[in-house]
């Protein structure tokens, strides 16, 4: 079993912070997001990783290296153009040659283990009547945005549709697909959409009607699409719950920390106050400050005179005297900073190297 993960395209929904960097890389809980479904795939037992990669391929590059640090080995596939989901596996043919692969949209975040979903299919692999693919759904409550399917009376797949108008079911298609190689033949068979791609819902629908058998699974557990705003706090959210308390940094006497905190090597917490859950990079200083649940800030950061909650506040960005910040994503190396002293809240997505001064 391969996997194939896809890290290219265009994040048009989290400008301005996606036109400087992959959506896939921004963080959640201080580590990117493409992270959790590599080290998931690994868990797995999953070790041949090809990467997709588009226009951010020298920061994905950068960041996943060969694969070693997570215990697998990558090739990467460049794509010129966001051409669709299918389209990354028609480019993938030579990467997956005949073996059955996980296909994984990179940014997305799910708390199901992959290991039970992709054991399932290999043991209905072994069956008398052997699926072809494997998708997993979700109820969700605006199936406009995604991938549907309708199911019959048995609970197999009759149907699939993308981004309906008016969606048929609230079953979306989550990002983790599994297949067998009768896929290729199947993304080589279909038409662009009227959006200008290559479906993989469609390539799935050709499959269903050429007689294969898809099987499906619910899933039970959370589930992020990470492509914006809300949603990726949420992913941020969700993660930083299930974090352990791991205090290497300095925290002085006259701070307190409360709760679930990862404080790492080199940060200094002076003068604050951390209402855990929260996430503090090394070598970022906390002065004066308030720093609220479910806030990841990363490393080389500076907060001063400042609360920050419900956030996340990218490496090397300042945020100064500022009375509070809330929902907010912040790119790298970005100043949020006041000159009056008028207090008020304020919610801001600001890109990378971005300077803002809040009157
Ligand atoms: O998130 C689940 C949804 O993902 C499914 O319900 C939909 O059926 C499916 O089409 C897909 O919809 P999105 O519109 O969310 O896909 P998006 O364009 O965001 O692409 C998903 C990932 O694949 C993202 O990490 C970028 C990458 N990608 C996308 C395209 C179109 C590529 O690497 N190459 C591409 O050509």
């Amino acid at each position: 079993m391969k996997a194939l993960i896809l890290a290219g395209g265009a994040g048009t929904r989290l400008r301005p912070i996606t036109h400087t960097r992959a959506k896939q890389l921004v963080p959640v809980a201080n580590t990117p997001i493409l992270f959790y479904g590599i080290e998931a795939m690994v868990e797995a037992g999953i070790k041949e990783l090809g990467v997709i990669v588009g226009d951010t391929r020298d920061e994905v590059i950068a960041a996943l290296g060969d694969g070693s640090q997570f215990g697998a080995t990558i090739t990467y596939i460049p794509q010129d153009e966001p051409l669709g989901l299918a389209h990354c596996v028609l480019i993938a043919r030579d990467f997956l040659g005949d073996d059955d692969f996980v296909m994984y949209l990179g940014d997305n975040l799910l708390e199901q283990d992959l290991a039970a979903f992709v054991d399932a299919f290999e043991a209905a692999r072994l069956t008398t009547a052997p699926p072809s693919a494997q998708i997993l759904l979700k109820q969700v409550p605006d199936p406009h945005r995604f991938g549907i399917a309708t199911l019959d009376a048995d609970g197999h797949v009759e149907h699939l549709v993308e981004k309906p108008d008016d969606p048929p079911s609230d079953l979306a298609l989550v990002g983790v697909y599994l297949f067998d190689p009768s896929i290729h033949e199947a993304v080589a068979a279909i038409e662009p959409s009227g959006r200008g791609e290559l479906e993989i819902t469609d390539a799935i629908q050709w499959l269903i009607d050429a007689g294969h058998r898809v099987r499906t699974e619910v899933l039970t557990g959370w589930w992020i699409d990470t492509g914006k705003l809300t949603p990726l706090l949420e992913a941020n959210r969700l993660i930083l719950e299930r974090i352990d308390s791991d205090i290497a940094g300095a925290v002085d006497e006259a701070s307190s920390i409360d709760g679930r905190v990862v404080i790492a090597e080199g940060a200094e917490v002076v003068s604050s106050t951390i209402r855990g859950p929260v996430a503090i990079g090394a070598g970022t200083r906390i002065v004066d400050s308030f720093i609220g649940p479910f806030t990841a800030i990363g490393s080389g950061c500076e907060v001063t005179h400042s609360e920050v909650e419900h956030s996340v506040v990218m490496d090397g960005s300042r945020i100064i005297d500022i009375p509070r910040l809330e929902d907010s994503l912040i790119g790298t190396d970005a100043t949020v900073s006041r000159s009056r002293r008028k207090p008020r809240a304020v919610r801001l997505m600001v890109g990378d190297h971005c300077q803002i001064d809040v009157e």
